[in-house]
Order: structure tokens, then sequence, then C-alpha cells
């Protein structure tokens, strides 16, 4: 079994992170410096005692093993609880506060087991919680388990655009909500269109994703926002490790999963968007063969990925050469139909993290979603071309979503929010907030704490900013002197 392969398996099986993990490769496995090397690629720590690691490689591992595809809800959601220490502490923290006690959250983000743990660890400590979700991002396992542990969950995966919107709105008319969750401002900015009244009791909103803060930064710049919103995805404890680690990794083994293990040997791919996600993307599709070029329009991000090791070029120029074409840029016709006209017969196009329409495919008329992992289209004036999981995001609609310890950290953040949110309730300003260092600090310490890893300890506890390099030699010649 290849590197790839295995990261595949082990991926569906478990919904672990991969990266930060201690991988022991039995010395006598098949091209064990070829996987050692992935391995470290993809972000890996290679130990030599079997007894020390979280995974160990073994090249004869099942292919069919599909443990976790195969659990009930409750299974599911238990598999994720075992493995979120971090949000179970952050949360009980807060409980203790009572702050939480009484407050409405209505929630707008990918369901899956991890979301529910998090859902019903803020409904057990006295929070009244309400979720809604599309369809294409829901994990069917989990609505009828929370349901049945009493959660309003509005989300099915067959309803048409316009019974999804009303459900949604259904859902605020329910839980009137103190608190909002979004992913991707979509929520919060229905309740300003649709139920203004419901806007101007909000105590404040906490957005866990890029595109949504791209949004909450225009609304401010607008003077538009009646309400203090959160930028989740801006701290270090989500952006350097959900986007950068956590969905470059699940969108890399997704896409193993669809496409097959070897997919990336030896492939050409234009990855369109070097932020966090395009980067972590990027490197570890390079770990398993593939030759990448990255396709910024930001200077910056592209000289990034050229000291990363990685050519740069304009997408008009790659597209017509390569065998897939992968935006993760979060913004609208990143690939327009003029590009897909430009493509090789037989080449992918696909979206990972994502909006809707990232690719142009409301260019194309007639076209029509197929809900199918893989499916083909056909371009007018252009070629056929293979098309991912309709365009949406890979990761969210096809796989596991990220990993369990990932999303750990994550809803981490979303707890420092909620708790910052009440604790100043009342106080803050209407405009778009950030957490500050000591949030991020704070969640790193019990994401170490909970691995039984520690941070070093300074001696010299006090910064003293009069203490210069001249001062240092006027001290040290001194002395010298009354030495001699
Ligand atoms: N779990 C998830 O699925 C998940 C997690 C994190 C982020 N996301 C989503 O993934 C997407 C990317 O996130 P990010 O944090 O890396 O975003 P980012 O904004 O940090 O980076 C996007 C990059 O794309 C570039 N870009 C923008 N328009 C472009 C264009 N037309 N052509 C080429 N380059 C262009 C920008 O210059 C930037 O460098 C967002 O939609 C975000 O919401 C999803």
């Amino acid at each position: 079994m290849s590197f790839a392969q295995w990261a595949r398996v082990v991926s569906r099986d478990t919904n672990r992170s991969l990266a930060g993990a201690r991988l022991f490769v039995p010395p006598d496995s098949p091209a064990a410096s070829d996987v050692k090397s992935q391995a470290q690629q993809w972000g890996m720590i290679l130990v030599s005692d079997r007894a020390a690691a979280d995974f160990v490689f073994d090249a004869s591992d099942e292919e069919d093993g599909l443990s976790l595809l195969a659990m009930n809800g409750a299974q599911a959601i238990d598999h994720a609880r075992k493995r979120m220490p971090v949000v179970r502490r952050l949360l009980a923290d807060l409980a203790r506060t009572g702050r939480l006690a009484g407050v409405r959250f209505a929630i707008s983000i990918v369901l899956e087991p991890k979301t529910a743990v998090f859902l019903e660890e803020l409904a057990a400590a006295g929070a009244i919680v309400g979720i809604y979700c599309d369809g294409e991002s829901t994990d069917p396992r989990v609505i009828e388990e929370l349901r049945k542990r009493g959660i309003e969950v509005a989300a099915q995966v067959e309803w048409s655009a316009r019974r999804r919107r009303d459900e949604a709105l259904k859902l605020l008319d329910d839980i009137r909500p103190d608190i909002l969750i979004d992913d991707g401002a979509s929520f919060a900015r229905l309740l300003m269109s649709q139920r203004p009244e419901l806007a101007k009791n909000l105590i404040g909103v906490a957005e866990e994703t890029t595109s949504g803060v791209r949004a909450f930064e225009a609304m401010d710049r607008d003077r538009a926002l009646t309400f203090p919103v959160i930028a989740v995805n801006n701290s270090a404890l989500k952006t350097n490790f959900d986007n950068a680690h956590g969905t470059g990794e699940t969108c890399v083994t997704t896409m193993l999963e669809i496409l097959g293990a070897e997919a990336f040997e030896n492939s050409s791919v234009a990855v369109v968007g070097y932020g966090p996600v395009g980067a972590g993307f990027a490197r570890r599709i390079r770990a398993v063969g593939a030759h990448v070029t990255v396709c910024d329009t930001d200077p910056v991000a592209s000289l990034r990925a050229v000291f990363d090791g990685f050519a740069t070029a304009d997408l008009s120029e790659v597209a017509p050469h390569v065998d897939m074409v992968i935006s993760a840029t979060g913004v609208r016709h990143t690939v327009p139909l003029s590009t897909l006209q430009q493509m090789r017969s037989g080449a992918l196009v696909g979206v990972i993290g994502g909006i809707s329409n990232e690719v142009g495919l409301d260019e194309i008329p007639g076209f029509a979603r197929t809900e199918s992992p893989l499916s083909q289209i056909n371009i007018p004036q252009g070629p056929t071309l293979r098309l991912l999981s309709d365009g949406d995001g890979v990761n969210y609609t096809a796989g596991n979503g990220n990993p369990i310890d990932v999303m750990d950290l994550s809803f981490g953040v979303q707890t420092m929010a909620i708790g910052y949110l009440l604790e100043h309730r009342g106080k803050l300003e209407n405009h778009l907030l950030q957490l500050d260092a000591d949030a991020d600090r704070h969640i790193a310490s019990v994401a170490l704490e909970a691995r039984g890893c520690s941070t070093s300890t300074a001696h010299a506890q006090v910064y003293d900013w009069r203490l210069s390099r001249f001062e240092d030699e006027m001290t040290s010649e001194h002395e010298g002197e009354e030495r001699a």
C-alpha cells in the first residue's frame, strides 16, 4: 500500500488529522524511506518508538474497512466526542460562569458528528439551540439523532431553494436568537433582510469562515452592522489549523477516495488561490506526486508560493495544459466559463473550501446538479470535463469534513467567542471584532495539556523595554573595568 492509499484509508476510517500526528513506519515496510518523506511533507512527525506513535504505517492495511462510515448517528457522535477534549473543557468552564443558561442560539454550519458534539455540549450547559444546514453539507445520520436529543434541526437533503429559505426563516422565528453562529454570513444576512426586528435583539454573531468574514468586512465598511460580529475565522487557532491543515488535508483524502489512490501521481494541477486552504492543499498533493502550479491574483501570496517551492502562473496560461484546476479562493467566478472552454477534454475541475459558483456553472445554460461526487459536464463551445461535487466544496459535500481534532480547535475558538460576547454583552460596538492572542494561547494550552504536551517556561519573566543593546554593552564594560 502506498502512502496515499494508507492516508485515504486512515482518514476515512478515523477522521483524525494526520498533520501533527506521530507516525511509526516499520523498518521492513516496502519503500519505507519514500513513505517517511511523504509523511513528513504531509506534516506528520516520525517516531522510532512504536509505542509512542498515534499511527503505525501498515502496508497491508485493509482497503475495505469502512468503520467510521458504517457507524450510526449515535456511534459517530460518540466517536467524535471522545476526540474533542478542548471544546468540552472550554464549554464546561463557560457553563460554570452561569452565562450560558437560557441563551438562545441559532446556528448555521456544516452538520456532521463533530458539530453535534458542540451543539449537545451547548444545550447541556443550559442554552437553547437550533441548527439550520443545507442538505449537501448535512450528514443525514446526525439529523435524527439530534432531534431525538431535543435539538431543533432544519436540514433535509432534498429541499428546494425556496423551501430551504423558508425553513431557515422558520428556525429563526422559533429560536428568536440571542447569538448567531454563522458560516458564510448567510444566516445573518437573511436575518437582517427578512427579520430586522430579530436582528435588533442580537447579542452578537460569531462567524466561522473566510468568505463570511469578507462579507461582514464589507458590511462594516458600509456601516450596515447593527450588532457586533466576532471573526472566529481570523483567530490563529482557526486559520492556522482548520484552514491550513484540516481543509487541505481532507480535500486531498476525499479526492483520493473519489478519484483513486494514485490520482495525483504525476498529474499537473493548477491550484487557484494560495491562502491557507490553497497552500495546505498544494503541499499535500505535492507529497503524493502532483506537479503544482499556483495561480493567485495577489503578488504577496504568489511570492509566498514561490518561496514554498511552487511554480506560479496566470490561470489562463496553464488552464489549457493541466489535468486539474482546483479553486481555493472563496470568490465567485474564479474559474469562469471562458477558462472552462480553454481546458483539455477529460480534465477535472473542482472547488475546495468554497462558495457557490466559484466555478462559473451559472454561466452554463441548463446546468443541472447531479448530486454525485464526480460527474461529466459538456462545456458549451468547449470540452467535456469532469466536475467534482457539482462545483461545491469537495470536503464538506463528499468527505468526512475537517478532521475531528482540528474541529475541536475551531469549536474551541467559537466557545471563546461566545464567552466574549456574553461577558461584554451590551458593551461591544457594532463592528467586526477579533479575539485577542490570549484567547488563542488559552485554547492552545488546553489542547497541549489534552495531548500530554507542554510549552517551555521562560526564566526571565519580566520584559523591560528600557534594556537595549547599548545599556547591555555599557553594563558589561563597566563590570569589566571594575574587575580590572
Ligand atoms: N472547512 C472548510 O470547508 C473551510 C475551512 C476554511 C476555509 N474555507 C473556505 O475556503 C476558501 C479559502 O479560504 P482561505 O482562508 O484560504 O482564503 P483567503 O482569502 O485567505 O485566500 C484566498 C486566496 O485566493 C486569492 N484569490 C482571490 N480571488 C482570486 C482569483 N479570482 N484568482 C486567483 N486567486 C484569487 C486571494 O488573493 C487569496 O490569496 C474560503 O471560501 C473559505 O471560506 C472552508
